[in-house]
């Protein structure tokens, strides 16, 4: 299956990133290709509500997006990591999630979403945030819901480790590392076998 993965954090080895490469890992085990884009090391224009994609549903910004288009089409999975910052997703993962502004036109203005292939699509949700109050995930939950919803990514398991600040805490976590490993493997296993993940909260 091809795997699409989204590390939203820019800070290098950081406690996404962490927890990203175990769901990675257990991907990579199971034989599958993971594509791994870094927003905030591509060239990416925020939308700007020009409405180019109103009757095509492509994009007219020529940018490193042309890429995640491409990966998005061909992609089965996708995991969608990011630290939470201000109660949202991180800056650079918005800005991606924005441009698939282009698939909502194609889905709900042009009635075609993306197809979904024969082994389904499914999501991986992934966040972190330093801050001890579940709420802080609410407004991030949504938009990668709608992230998600928007590529035609109809169900999509969730992990949120709150406390997790400083560079590397997640490593101190007693379980956020084994967890996204094992919600690595359930992301690749076909329906019946798929491990019951969804809505895990964290301390
Ligand atoms: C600009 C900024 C805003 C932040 N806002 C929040 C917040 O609203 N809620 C929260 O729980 N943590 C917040 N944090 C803390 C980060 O979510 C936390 O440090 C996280 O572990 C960073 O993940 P990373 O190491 O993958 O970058 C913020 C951090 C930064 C830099």
């Amino acid at each position: 299956m091809k795997v699409v993965a989204f590390l939203g954090s820019p800070r290098a080895g950081g406690n996404t990133e962490l927890l990203l490469n175990e769901a990675i890992r257990a991907v990579e085990e199971e034989g599958h290709d993971v594509t791994l884009f870094l927003p905030s090391q591509m060239n990416l224009s925020p939308c700007i509500n020009c409405g180019g994609c109103d009757e095509t549903g492509e994009c007219v910004l020529e940018d490193d997006m042309n890429d995640v288009y491409r990966a998005i089409r061909e992609g089965e999975r996708f995991i969608l990591a990011s630290p939470i910052f201000f109660f949202g997703l991180s800056a650079q993962i918005k800005a991606l999630i924005d441009r698939c502004q282009a698939f909502w036109c194609e889905k709900y203005l042009l009635k075609k979403p993306v197809p979904e292939g024969p082994n389904g699509r499914k999501g991986l949700l992934l966040m972190v945030g330093g801050m001890k109050k579940e709420k802080g995930f609410e407004c991030g939950n949504a938009t990668a819901t709608a992230f998600f919803r928007t590529i035609n990514v109809q169900e999509h398991d969730k992990l949120y480790y709150k406390g997790v600040d400083a560079k590397g805490d997640v490593k101190k976590h007693p379980t956020a590392l084994k967890e996204a490993y094992a919600a690595g493997k359930g992301l690749v296993k076909l329906s019946g076998q798929r491990s019951k993940l969804a809505d895990v909260r964290k301390t």
